[in-house]
């Protein structure tokens, strides 16, 4: 009865993990849950209040299907002022979260059998969601010693006739690696070879950058702007993640074919969260800066403590809040039980089970020598979760 489709598409293994660790929870075990692909702040106040004005004064209806007009002129006006990049507010689309800004865009590119370029570790829901759009994802492995970002030539061999799209996120889920000015420029230089080729550039952790100012690929190579789809939303910046607000800023002509999808399949985003995110760009982003500095301490604090773990290699990012250690001296040892634990899963399935830590396999990830640890978590949290970590680590055998 189900579709072909929907048959090819898995699960999200993050969610997966968090219903494992909220299980054992119930049960009363103690839990550390560092697998949480959010922010432990909460919304700042006068965007809250923002939107209870406009439930208060009876903001309820429907607004135009790309978003209401001065919403979108905010974030045209935000992508002059921090991108330095001109969008006619025509050529914004605002969705449900950045996650519909991806899955519309892929609907709008993609034709049977096109194929994707994802260089991996990539976001979970790339693949999948390329798969929905009949699309087939051809996944890049990259390497630790770059930090996990792809180089020109690994994008240029995996370039085929079949090519529709590049997908690049940075600052990056999983490893929050972000790419630098010569990086971007080079990988520009080869895409300025394919006119054919799209690119959908997440930038969704843009604001969390802890190393000078996030750079996009449209800033080195604007060439590109004819066929790029750059993609941001509210969630992670401003800890808005239940607002379910995000965007797109792409041509006119792919911003009208995704108006097009999104008129038959949603509308706009809730009204309510609009004058919030309305809100948001248009006053001072103090707030959000704050919550930046508070995640570098703790990037700062997870990385030290994880290069001591034995068998544990960690590079520092430079945005997001995820880190992303190599684990791979761990992989197939024995646990005191003599079960052996081949991949990340069962690694990750094992610290959960014995040792009360969740954290994300790299196999969810396309890359299986690492495990995702967030550290949207107290200090505490952080501190008791590396200390399980390395206790699991040294119970192998
Ligand atoms: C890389 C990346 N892109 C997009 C999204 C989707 O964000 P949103 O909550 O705005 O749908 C996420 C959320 O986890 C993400 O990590």
């Amino acid at each position: 009865m189900i579709s072909k489709r929907a048959q090819s598409v898995s699960p999200s293994e993050t969610l997966q993990i968090s219903a494992k660790a909220k299980e054992l929870s119930r049960q009363g075990k103690s839990i550390i849950s560092l697998s949480a692909g959010e922010p432990d702040f909460k919304t700042p106040a006068h965007i809250c209040d923002a939107a209870i004005k406009a439930i208060n004064d009876g903001f309820h209806g429907y607004t135009m299907n790309t978003g209401m007009p001065e919403l979108r002129q905010a974030i045209s006006d935000k992508l002059q002022r921090d991108n330095g990049l001109s969008y006619n507010p025509s050529q914004i689309v605002c969705t449900n979260g950045a996650k519909q800004a991806l899955g519309f865009s892929l609907l709008a590119l993609l034709d049977d059998g096109d194929e994707v370029i994802i260089p991996a570790p990539y976001w979970v829901s790339y693949t999948e969601m390329t798969k929905i759009a009949g699309g087939k994802p051809v996944v890049v492995r990259t390497n630790f010693e770059n930090n996990y970002k792809i180089t020109p030539q690994q994008l240029d061999d995996a370039i085929t006739e079949r090519t529709k799209v590049f997908m690049i996120c940075s600052p990056s889920n999983p490893t929050g690696a972000c790419y630098t000015r010569d990086e971007l420029t080079e990988l520009g230089n080869v895409l300025k070879n394919y006119p054919d080729i799209c690119i959908i550039s997440d930038e969704i952790y843009e604001y969390i950058v802890f190393e000078g100012d996030h750079t996009g690929i449209l800033q080195t190579a604007p060439e590109l702007y004819e066929r790029t789809v750059l993609i941001n939303g509210f969630s992670k910046g401003f800890a808005m993640t239940g607002w379910r607000l995000g965007y797109l800023a792409a041509p006119q002509s792919i911003a009208d074919a995704v108006a097009k999808i999104q008129s038959q399949e949603t509308s706009a985003p809730s009204a309510i969260s609009q004058k919030a995110g309305e809100e948001a760009y248009k006053n001072s982003l103090e707030a959000v800066y704050a919550m930046r500095d508070d995640f570098k301490k703790r990037r700062d604090f997870i990385v030290e403590q994880l290069n001591e773990i034995e068998g544990v290699q960690c590079f520092k990012p430079e945005g997001a809040f995820y880190v992303f250690p190599d684990i791979s001296a761990h992989l197939n040892k024995k646990t005191p039980h003599g079960e052996r634990l081949s991949t990340s899963t069962d690694l990750c399935m094992y610290l959960l089970e014995e040792h009360g830590l969740a954290a994300v396999p790299g196999d969810a990830f396309g890359e299986p020598e690492g495990i995702r640890l967030s550290y949207a978590s107290s200090m505490d949290d952080l501190r008791e979760g590396i200390k399980r970590l390395q206790n699991g680590l040294a119970t192998l055998k």
